[in-house]
C-alpha cells in the first residue's frame, strides 16, 4: 500500500519483515545522534515548540531533547519499549504501541499543542495514515516537528528511505505532510554533515489545518 503518493511498489517493505516487537524487545538507552546535532534540534525545539503546552513526543525512547530549562503542561510519550519510555524523565505519560499494525492514537481531537518525531520517521510503514493522526490530535496551527540525520537501522527503513540521499528524505517527508493534509510545511538544515566530525540535522514542519 502506498497511500496514494504515487511511489513505487515495495517502497514500504523492510529488509528485516519480522514484526517490530522483536526488534525493539531489548531496551537501548543510547544516543541515536551525535551531541552537536541533539544541542542543534534541542534549539529548534526551544523556538518552536509552544512553553506550557501540550507535547507529543511519537515514537520515543529515554531522550526526548527537549530544552532543559522550558516546562511543558505534559510531554505525552509514545514508542515500543517500555523501558525506555520508563527512563525518559522529561515524559509525563507515555504508552506503548506499533504504529505499523495499528496507526490510530489513542488521543482525543484537538488535545496536543506540539508534537515530535525524531530520527524515527524512516520506520513508518504508513507514514500518512500516522500523520493524518497526528494531525487530528493537534490543535489548528500546532507544529508536527519531524527531525532525521543519514544513520538509522537500516534492515528496519523503508525501502524508498533507503534509495534516497538527505535532500530526498526531506522532500520525501514533505510528501508525507502534504498528503497528510499539514500546512505551511517548512524544511530546515540544524546541522551540517562533516564526515567522520559531525552528523546532520534537519527538520520538517508542517502545522496543523483547522478542523
Ligand atoms: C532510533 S529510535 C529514536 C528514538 C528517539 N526518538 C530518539 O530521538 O532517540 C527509533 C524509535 O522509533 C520507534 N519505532 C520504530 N518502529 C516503530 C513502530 N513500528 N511503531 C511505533 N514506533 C516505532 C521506537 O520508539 C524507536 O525507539
Amino acid at each position: 500500500m502506498d497511500e496514494g503518493l504515487g511511489l513505487p511498489q515495495g517502497a514500504f517493505a523492510k529488509i528485516d519483515a519480522q514484526e517490530d516487537e522483536i526488534f525493539y524487545e531489548p531496551p537501548r538507552l543510547v544516543c541515536h545522534i551525535d551531541d552537536g546535532a541533539i544541542a542543534a534540534l534541542t534549539e529548534f525545539y526551544r523556538v518552536t515548540l509552544p512553553e506550557g503546552g501540550v507535547l507529543l513526543d511519537l515514537m520515543s525512547s529515554w531522550v526526548s531533547h527537549l530544552p532543559p530549562e522550558i516546562d511543558y503542561a505534559e510531554v505525552i510519550g509514545h514508542g515500543m519499549n517500555e523501558t525506555e519510555l520508563a527512563a525518559n524523565p522529561r515524559l509525563t505519560r507515555w504508552f506503548a504501541q506499533n504504529l505499523n499494525r495499528d496507526p490510530k492514537l489513542p488521543l482525543a481531537d484537538a488535545s496536543v499543542d506540539a508534537a515530535m518525531v525524531c530520527v524515527s520517521i524512516q520506520y513508518l510503514q504508513q507514514p500518512v495514515g500516522v500523520l493524518r493522526e497526528v494531525a487530528r490530535v493537534l490543535r489548528p496551527g500546532g507544529p508536527l516537528v519531524i527531525s532525521f540525520s543519514n544513520r538509522c537501522f537500516w534492515t528496519k527503513a523503508v525501502a524508498i528511505w533507503r534509495a534516497l540521499d538527505d535532500s530526498g528524505h526531506a522532500r520525501l517527508v514533505e510528501r508525507y505532510l502534504r498528503h497528510a493534509g499539514f500546512e505551511r510545511i517548512e524544511t530546515s538544515q540544524l546541522a551540517e554533515w562533516v564526515e567522520d566530525v559531525s552528523d546532520p540535522m534537519t527538520a520538517v514542519v508542517g502545522r496543523a489545518a483547522a478542523m
